[in-house]
């Protein structure tokens, strides 16, 4: 069990002493790794640590705003946000196989990083928030890839960078007691695992703004739901997905055809398997009744009661 106020201290001598008066590039993805990584970096060598933060505008409502005001408004991070929505939904445009998606995803995330990467100068190292299950992870072999994890922060193969990887001895759980430790908001701290393709997975088939919008506001009254009924912490993941079909309802005296939303809430330890969790249902009802009357194009609502195996967590 670390001490981690001494674990800091410890870290930032480290750190100091490696960089000395050199500059470090970090990539921001909104997650817990990177951002625990980024507070840490800063409290050891302030500006001389460059954070580029490529918002691909698939992710949840607020959240860029939100990654932007906790880490450069109260942590004083140097953050550079590039708003590279457009580039991604061109790329997007006509593509409905997910695998596919989740490879322009992942590309376009490297390119628009080093496009902005190498206009800045005299960078010697790249940070990155790899933590102990993943050197463990990258040294052994999956049989069988069921979905390619896209994570942010792939590196530029042509990009010469020393390594710093300064939690790459700890446990999830001990980055979260890091981050507590370090004065970082439990928004951030304990926030929920989000696929580094973000909503683009949560829209099945092909993606537009308008089904994005759909997936982004829903999931917002979810997650105000859960937290509202004070779940945030029992249930391990939860958001919502547009399948893409219609059926048909009826609002008033008129009849409606339109859109479907899923929910999904699980409880996992790690997502490798999961159960779908136990919500209330006079939760769900409420969910369910916001969704509807809050939300252009959807006259129905559907809970997932699927474990995993053999349904997987997302639904792409
Ligand atoms: P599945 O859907 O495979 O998800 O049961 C297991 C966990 O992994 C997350 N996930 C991803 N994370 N890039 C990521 O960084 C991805 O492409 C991706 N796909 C799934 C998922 O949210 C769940 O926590």
């Amino acid at each position: 069990n670390w001490d981690m106020g001494q674990f800091i201290d410890l870290e930032v001598d480290k750190i100091r002493e490696q960089v000395g008066d050199r500059k470090v590039l970090l990539a921001l993805s909104g997650g817990v790794d990177s951002s625990v990584t980024g507070v840490l970096l800063n409290k050891a060598i302030g500006d001389q640590l460059v954070c580029i933060f490529v918002d691909h505008g698939l992710l949840r409502k607020n959240e860029g705003d939100q990654v932007m005001e906790s880490l450069e408004g109260k942590f004083g991070l140097n953050v550079i946000r590039i708003d590279a929505k457009e580039r991604f939904m061109s790329k997007l445009a006509g593509v409905s196989d997910p695998e596919q998606k989740r490879k322009i995803i992942g590309n376009e995330f490297i390119e628009v990083f080093n496009d902005e990467a190498t206009k800045l100068e005299g960078i010697d190292f790249l940070a990155q928030g790899t933590l102990y299950t993943d050197v463990i992870e990258s040294g052994t072999t999956t049989a069988q890839t069921i979905k390619s994890h896209h994570n942010v922060g792939g590196l530029p193969e042509d990009m010469q960078f020393e390594l710093i990887e300064p939690m790459n001895t700890l446990f999830k759980d001990e980055v979260r007691a890091l981050g507590e430790e370090l004065g970082m908001p439990s928004s951030l701290v304990w926030r929920q695992p989000f696929p580094g393709p973000g909503l683009a997975i949560r829209v099945l088939g092909e993606v537009t703004e308008e089904k994005l919008e759909v997936v982004r506001e829903s999931d917002a009254i979810l997650r105000e739901e859960i937290a509202n009924a004070g779940l945030e912490r029992d249930v391990w993941q939860y958001f919502t997905v547009l399948p893409g079909f219609k059926s048909v309802g009826v609002m008033g005296d008129g009849r409606t055809y339109d859109y479907t939303i899923g929910i999904r809430a699980v409880t996992s330890i790690d997502g490798m398997t999961s159960d779908w969790a136990r919500i209330p249902f006079d939760v769900l009802q409420k969910i369910s009744t916001r969704i509807v009357n809050e939300v252009d194009h959807i006259n129905r609502v559907v809970y997932d009661i699927t474990s995993k195996p053999p349904a997987t967590i997302e639904w792409e």
